[in-house]
């Protein structure tokens, strides 16, 4: 029997709404059915639904007013679309990945909003893609979309969560430059005397990143949370992975610093190395994923000012790092 889930919007306070719907809607399999009882024309709904789920919803009305207008909408199959991008991963996870094959799956990707990706990435998974080999496809969805991503613009006024981390992620750049420049003055120099400026340098980006956690934490306890309320799974838990990896590493290069004479310099410089150029390469392509898809996926999905008031007051909660810029 085909799944129905009922639901009456008139028991709800208005700002739940949506929240619900979705919640409810991103459970359904292909075939299965939300009904809706609501106390006013749902027209703002279904333009919604015209927007994030253009033909993959059938909508039909049961009673229309005038007091209550009883509607359902139907999940119509992915399967063909899930199939397609499916067959795309396998042919991109080759080492030989040819323009021609680059070319075939921008057209691909381009009708598949950030959004719809991560739902059908989720069901990949779920069919057993491992997600080590997701963040791959990850990577070279990347590289495929980066021209498209470049003109894009959230558009955000500053105070607002996203603009804050992305104001953070823009210092945190920075001091991933000043890490590169003190490498370079440790490389010139023959001791831990002559070195004393390129370590100088090495401490104090090395100290901001580590400072860096509260945004990190800001992003794990708060955003990818409400993310996956709104069924976002997969980003989220590719982004906390990613971070399991960078946050020790920045420890580790911090805890080096501060030991560092205990070392002769080769062995301290050789060992600062094998740490930077991991952190070097990691943090600005972990930035670039959340600067260019988690974000633009979360102000997607995180539709209602209320929730994003919600957040901002959970991540005051939690705090910034010494270098935010003052909004
Ligand atoms: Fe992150
Ligand atoms: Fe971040």
């Amino acid at each position: 029997m085909t799944k129905i889930i009922n639901l009456d919007l008139r028991e709800l306070i208005p700002f739940e709404r949506h929240e619900k719907i979705f919640e409810n809607w991103n459970t359904l399999k292909s075939g299965e059915i939300l009904r809706i009882t609501n106390d006013h024309e749902p027209k703002p709904l279904y333009y919604l639904f015209q927007a994030e789920y253009k033909d993959q919803f059938k909508w039909e009305y049961e009673k229309q007013g005038p007091k209550d207008w009883i509607f359902k909408i139907t999940k119509i199959s992915q399967d063909n679309k899930k199939e397609k991008i499916k067959e795309m991963l396998k042919k991109l996870q080759k080492e030989d990945v040819t323009s021609k094959l680059k070319e075939e799956a921008k057209i691909m990707l381009k009708n598949i909003s950030p959004t719809e990706l991560a739902l059908i990435e989720q069901e990949i998974i779920k069919d057993g893609t491992t997600r080590k080999e997701m963040r791959k496809l990850c990577d070279v969805h990347l590289e495929i979309m980066k021209d498209d991503f470049k003109n894009k613009d959230l558009e955000l006024k500053p105070g607002h969560p996203i603009h804050t981390l992305m104001e953070e992620h823009k210092e945190i750049l920075d001091f991933v430059d000043k890490l590169k420049i003190a490498i370079k003055k440790l490389d010139y120099a023959k001791n831990f005397k002559d070195a004393k400026m390129g370590i100088e340098m090495l401490r104090f980006a090395a100290k901001h990143l580590v400072e860096a956690d509260k945004h990190h934490q800001r992003e794990e306890e708060v955003l990818f949370p409400e993310m996956e309320k709104s069924g976002i799974t997969e980003p989220p838990e590719i982004m906390r992975e990613e971070h399991k990896d960078i946050k020790p590493k920045k420890k580790e290069l911090y805890n080096l610093i501060e030991s560092c004479e205990k070392l002769s310099y080769q062995d301290f410089v050789k060992k600062v190395k094998e740490i930077a150029d991991f952190l070097i390469k990691e943090l600005p392509d972990h930035i670039y994923k959340e600067d260019n898809i988690l974000y633009p996926m979360a102000i997607d999905v995180i539709k209602e000012k209320e929730r994003w008031e919600k957040i901002k007051k959970e991540c005051d909660k939690i705090g910034y790092c010494c270098f935010t810029p003052k909004c």
